[in-house]
């Protein structure tokens, strides 16, 4: 265990863009390949995540924002990939700063629950559900997530399988539907 000074980081709720110093991870439709339903033609920006830095144990919490920007690959919104945690036990906290989504979540036997994700709802996330934010409006979907710190990360699962359920463009507005592939 690593005994940290207090820290703290300033968060811009708008954007979403922690000041100083974070990780970032962006992911493009390149590295979304089989994701999706359709094939993406272009290679947009998708997401990115921008992590605060401590130590991935057990004792500490990390945290971290996530900008899903607004698109569509054929009508399925643009969505993080979507995970079980490694350690599957683990939960998290996801509260939404700005912009409008869903948030899939599915137990491995298959029962899917869809919650709304809009600023200032927080959303539990308990052990053992698989979990994927998808952003249904047009502006970027910003949320801040808080997860104990030996959690990881299980993305084998939802790249071989896909979640139960996806969320589709139907007549201008979400539907969520069954993932045929699933
Ligand atoms: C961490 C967590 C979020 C996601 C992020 C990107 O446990 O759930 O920070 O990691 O929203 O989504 P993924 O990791 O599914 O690409
Ligand atoms: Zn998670």
């Amino acid at each position: 265990p690593h005994l940290l000074e207090p820290f703290s980081v300033h968060i811009d709720f708008e954007s979403g863009l922690l000041s100083p110093d974070p990780v970032v991870l962006v992911r493009r439709l390149s590295s979304l390949a089989g994701y999706f339903l359709q094939n993406a033609d272009t290679d947009s920006e998708v997401y990115s995540v921008h992590e605060i830095r401590v130590p991935a144990e057990r004792d500490h919490l990390l945290s971290s924002t996530t900008i899903v920007l607004p698109g569509k690959v054929g009508d399925e919104y643009y969505m993080t990939k979507g995970h079980f945690h490694a350690n599957r036990d683990r939960s998290e906290i996801y509260l939404t700063l700005s912009g409008e989504g869903l948030l899939v979540m599915a137990l491995e036997n298959g029962t899917t629950v869809t919650k709304e994700m809009r600023p200032g709802v927080v959303n539990y996330v308990p052990g053992h559900w698989a979990h994927r934010s998808v952003n249904t409006g047009s502006e970027p979907l910003v949320f801040y997530a808080v997860y104990i710190g030996d959690a990881g990360y299980d993305y084998a699962t939802i790249a071989e399988r896909g979640f139960p359920v996806v969320v589709v463009d139907r007549d201008g507005g979400p539907s969520v539907v069954p993932n045929p592939r699933y």
